[in-house]
């Protein structure tokens, strides 16, 4: 793979403190960003045979992988090393690997010593564009997503796109389903790019996964810093996740593929809605059944609404739900539990259909 000398530097303007996205950076320029000389990283036991040659030399600690490590135990496992190192509030903790190293990274350093520094090497496409950036960290517990966390930016983080020709194929769509989401409420042209150039940014041409990571990331800067705490405008971030949750716990799917079925249900509610027009609702359709974001499971319906009724975001008998009006333009309204799974029943009797 040729290497791209593309680098692009964003900054987040947390409520707290600032955030630096360098997009286009490497793992090996990592000490250029680093504020202070006592380091430690965190990283996970993959990357870490992967890519720990590459690593600056500092102490490291390593966990497991899967999100089932992602929660209190290997918080403590974590908070007991940094104290076996030594650790006080003047080192700086530093996160290598995906979504799951660097939340639970996140969430470490903002409550060890009730605070320590900390950034990101972002090393899988979910995490570049979604996971690593805009401040949310947190584990979960007793199985429910989340549930414990912290909103606090990292000082940067280092999105290296190098490190994704490790990353096996299931990690290309869970990150690109993201990506989708972002092109559908907030970037019309990022989808014709998705149709027109998929086999590229599949073998992960340089150029064009600067561009996706880039858009993607300007996409979550602009929402963030608008409302870093999910008051209101950073809901549009969860199109497709209402449905995608309740369908990932259901059928124990990647985050990408679930949130792409919860896609499609939003196109669908969209649609019948009236907000969407049906050209558009087939153009979604279309790009994510042939795109290789799904693998055409039959829902489970009863389960899936069950999960649904749970769902933490619910207000009462109103969920915040986020629909289309065009293919780039998202927004929410308070809808009825009730009227949302009679949509849920009849997307599920016409998908069974296609
Ligand atoms: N904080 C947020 O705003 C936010 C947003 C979205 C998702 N998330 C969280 O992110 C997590 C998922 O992140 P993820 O998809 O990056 O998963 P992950 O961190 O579990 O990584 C997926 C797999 O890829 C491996 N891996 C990582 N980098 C690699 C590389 N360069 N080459 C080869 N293998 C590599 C990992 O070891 C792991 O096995 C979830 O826990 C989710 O809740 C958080
Ligand atoms: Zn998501």
């Amino acid at each position: 793979m040729k290497s791209t000398s593309q680098k692009e530097q964003l900054v987040i303007q947390g409520e707290k403190n600032l955030s630096n996205i360098i997009i286009g950076g490497s793992l090996t320029d990592v000490e250029n960003y680093i504020p202070v000389g006592k380091v430690i990283i965190l990283t996970d036991n993959n990357v870490f045979r992967l890519y720990s040659s590459d690593f600056p030399d500092y102490p490291v600690i390593r966990i497991g992988t899967g999100e089932g490590i992602k929660d209190l135990r290997t918080v403590d496992y974590v908070y007991e090393k940094l104290m076996e190192l030594n650790a006080d509030r003047t080192y700086f903790l530093l996160a290598i690997g995906g979504g799951l190293v660097c939340d639970i990274a996140g969430f470490v350093a903002s409550t060890y010593m009730r605070g320590i520094r900390f950034g990101f090497v972002s090393t899988t496409l979910l995490s570049q564009v979604d996971a690593s950036v805009g401040g949310k960290n947190g584990v979960n517990f007793r199985g429910i997503k989340n549930l414990i966390g912290v909103f606090n930016q990292p000082e940067f983080v280092i999105c290296d796109h190098r490190l994704f020709k490790t990353l096996p194929e299931k990690e290309f769509f869970s990150g690109m389903a993201e990506v989708l989401k972002y092109a559908l409420i907030k970037d019309a042209y990022l989808l014709k790019i998705l149709e027109q150039d998929m086999e590229k940014i599949r073998k992960w041409d340089p150029d064009m996964i600067h561009e996706i990571v880039l858009r993607s990331v300007k996409i979550k800067k602009e929402i963030v810093e608008k409302d870093e705490s999910e008051k209101g405008l950073r809901r549009l971030l969860n199109f497709g996740h209402t449905f995608g949750h309740a369908i990932e716990n259901v059928h124990d799917l990647r985050h990408g593929e679930a949130i792409s079925y919860g896609m499609l249900i939003a196109t669908y509610i969209s649609e019948k809605e009236g907000s969407l027009n049906t050209f558009d609702a087939s153009r979604i359709r279309s790009f994510i059944m042939t795109s290789g974001l799904i693998s055409k499971i039959n829902i489970n319906v009863i389960r899936v609404r069950e999960v649904f009724m749970t769902d933490k975001k619910r207000e009462g008998d109103l969920i915040h739900f986020v629909l289309l009006r065009s293919i780039g333009e998202a927004f929410f309204k308070p809808m009825k539990i009730e009227n949302l799974e009679k949509h849920l029943q009849e997307w599920a009797d016409s998908f069974i259909k296609i």
